[in-house]
C-alpha cells in the first residue's frame, strides 16, 4: 500500500466530524498527545503505524480507509502527491503585516534552490518587496496583465535571478489587477490557470502574498496546494493565524485540496522572555501547528535585504542562513516529498 498521509488524514478528519468525535477524546482513548491527532489529520505525520492505530480506533480496516480516502479525493477533485503533475504551489501567507512573509519567501526560495529544487517565486504584492529584495525592477506589469486576462495565449516569462531560481516580479501595477479580479470574480481560478503551463518546469512555486485578507490573497490561495504562515512572537501572533485558517476553510469550495501546513517562527529572539511565553502558548494552541524549526533573528537578514540578495548568498554561514537551509530541507522532504 502506498501511504498518502494527506488523503488519509482528510478521510479520518471527516470520519471524526461525522461521529462528533473531538480530537482530545480520540487522543485520550488512544493514549497519545492531542497534537499527534491534529498532525495526523493534516497529514503531517509520515508514520504508517500511527494511521493504522487511528484506523483501529475508528474500527475501520486500513485497506478500506485507503480506498475511502482515495474516493474522497476523487469526489473533491484533489490531486494527490503521487498524481500531481509538476510543481507544488506553496503560498506564504499571514493576515498580519510585517511578520516576515517576504523575507521568508525570498530566503526559502534561495535555500530550496541551493538544495537542488527548481523554484519559481511569484511576488503577488503591490509593494513589490520580494522583487526589490532580488534587485529586479518592481513594476509587476506582466503579472498584472496576465491576472487581468489580457495575455491570452501568451506565456508568462519569469526573470532568472542570480540565485538559482526564477521570479515573476510584482509591484505597483498589481493594484490595478485587484480591481479587475474583484469585478470579474476570476480571482479563485486565474492564477491556477496561469501557472498550469509552467508547473512542469519547476518543483515548487512559492507565492509571496500581501498582508490582510483580500482579492490578491484569495487569488494566491485559490492557486495553492498548501499554505505556510511565517510569524513573529508578539501579542497579536495568534490573530493573523486564526484569520488565515478561517480564510482557508472558506476557500474549501473553490480549492478543496488546499492544506494549511502550519506556522513557523520567522524572526525568533529567544533572549526575549515575552517571546518564550508566547511560544509556549502557541505550542499549546495545537490547531496552529507550530513547526519545531524556526528562523532566528539575525542582523545579517536586514543587511542582505539592503544588499539586494538572499542571506544565504550575502552571509552564507550566518545563523539565519543555517536556519533557512534547515527549513528548506524540511519543506523538501515533508511537503514536496523529496526524501
Ligand atoms: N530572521 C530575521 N532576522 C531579522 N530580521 C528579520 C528576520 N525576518 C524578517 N526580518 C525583518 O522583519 C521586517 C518585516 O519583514 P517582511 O517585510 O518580510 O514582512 P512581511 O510580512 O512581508 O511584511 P508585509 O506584511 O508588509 O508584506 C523586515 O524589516 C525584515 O528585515
Ligand atoms: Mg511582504
Amino acid at each position: 500500500m502506498e501511504l498518502n498521509q494527506q488523503s488519509l488524514g482528510r478521510y479520518f478528519k471527516l470520519l471524526a466530524d461525522q461521529r462528533n468525535a473531538r480530537q482530545s477524546a480520540i487522543a485520550s482513548s488512544m493514549g497519545v498527545d492531542r497534537s499527534l491527532i491534529s498532525k495526523l489529520f493534516t497529514g503531517a505525520v509520515r508514520a504508517p503505524a500511527s494511521y493504522e492505530r487511528l484506523a483501529e480506533h475508528f474500527g475501520v480496516k486500513m485497506e478500506d480507509a485507503v480506498e475511502r480516502a482515495r474516493a474522497l479525493d476523487d469526489m473533491l477533485g484533489v490531486a494527490t502527491q503521487d498524481e500531481r503533475e509538476g510543481a507544488y504551489v506553496l503560498a506564504i501567507a499571514n493576515e498580519k503585516g510585517g511578520v516576515g512573509k517576504t523575507t521568508f519567501a525570498v530566503n526559502i526560495a534561495a535555500a530550496l534552490a541551493e538544495h537542488g529544487e527548481r523554484v519559481l517565486l511569484v511576488d503577488m504584492d503591490s509593494q513589490g518587496s520580494a522583487t526589490e529584495y532580488l534587485d529586479v525592477p518592481a513594476d509587476g506589469v506582466m503579472l498584472t496583465e496576465a491576472l487581468r486576462g489580457l495575455r491570452v495565449g501568451e506565456e508568462l516569462v519569469p526573470v532568472t535571478t542570480a540565485h538559482g531560481f526564477d521570479l515573476l516580479p510584482g509591484g505597483r501595477a498589481l493594484a490595478v489587477a485587484v480591481a479587475d479580479l474583484l469585478v470579474s470574480g476570476a480571482g479563485f481560478t486565474r492564477l491556477r490557470e496561469l501557472l498550469e503551463p509552467m508547473r512542469g518546469s519547476y518543483d515548487v512555486v512559492i507565492l509571496d502574498t500581501p498582508p490582510a485578507a483580500g482579492v490578491m490573497q484569495q487569488t494566491a490561495l485559490g492557486a495553492a496546494d498548501g499554505v505556510l504562515a511565517p510569524m513573529v512572537l508578539n501579542a497579536f501572533a495568534l490573530d493573523g493565524l486564526v484569520a488565515l485558517q478561517t480564510t482557508v476553510e472558506q476557500l474549501a469550495p473553490h480549492n478543496p485540496g488546499l492544506e494549511y501546513l502550519g506556522c513557523i517562527i520567522a524572526n525568533l529572539d529567544v533572549r526575549k522572555v515575552s517571546q518564550r511565553h508566547i511560544k509556549r502558548d502557541l505550542e499549546r494552541h495545537e490547531d496552529a501547528l507550530l513547526w519545531d524549526v524556526a528562523i532566528r533573528t539575525d542582523a545579517r537578514v536586514e543587511e542582505s535585504a539592503l544588499e539586494r540578495m538572499p542571506v544565504c548568498a550575502w552571509a552564507s554561514k550566518s545563523k539565519a542562513s543555517l536556519d533557512y537551509r534547515r527549513v528548506a530541507r524540511r519543506i523538501a522532504s515533508e511537503v514536496l516529498g523529496h526524501g
